[in-house]
């Protein structure tokens, strides 16, 4: 199920970034820069991975409104950069307050996502699958 999976990725990236704001905070610098890292690489591929099998899947469903989505990782993906370079430069006290307004936009977008876009998915993909007739999950959907 892309929601149960995607989901949990939402997690792991939350509690990532809240351990390097903790780093961070505790001015442990190069434990923050490391988890900084490890946090950026896991959000750019759980995007990747949602643009390659989620918003493919919903291209075509308008009730999805994909574009204010995209437009969302579009933003993420700047902010991730720009904080980066505020780490990389020691500018810490900026980097925190860039920090508070990226996790009110990244709480609001993983939001709308595990409540319409996953579920719109997962649904479709199960009529895909009765469609074909291919097993899912150990139980065998036939046209
Ligand atoms: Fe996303
Ligand atoms: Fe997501």
């Amino acid at each position: 199920m892309i929601m149960d999976e995607f989901k949990a990725e939402h997690r792991q990236c939350d509690s990532l970034y809240a351990e390097a704001e903790r780093a961070v905070v505790g001015g442990d610098i190069e434990r923050a820069e490391k988890l900084f890292g490890q946090f950026v690489e896991e959000t750019v591929s759980h995007m990747e991975h949602e643009e390659l099998r989620v918003f493919s899947r919903l291209e075509a469903e308008e009730q999805a409104g994909l574009d204010p989505i995209r437009f969302e990782h579009m933003q993420i993906r700047a902010l991730l950069e720009k904080m980066q370079q505020l780490l990389a430069v020691g500018d810490f006290s900026t980097f925190l307050g860039w920090g508070e307004s990226f996790m009110i936009l990244m709480q609001q977008h993983n939001m709308k996502e595990e409540q319409l876009l996953y579920p719109l998915c997962d649904r479709l993909m199960a009529e895909d699958a009765e469609k074909d007739g291919i097993e899912i999950e150990g139980c065998c959907l036939r046209p």
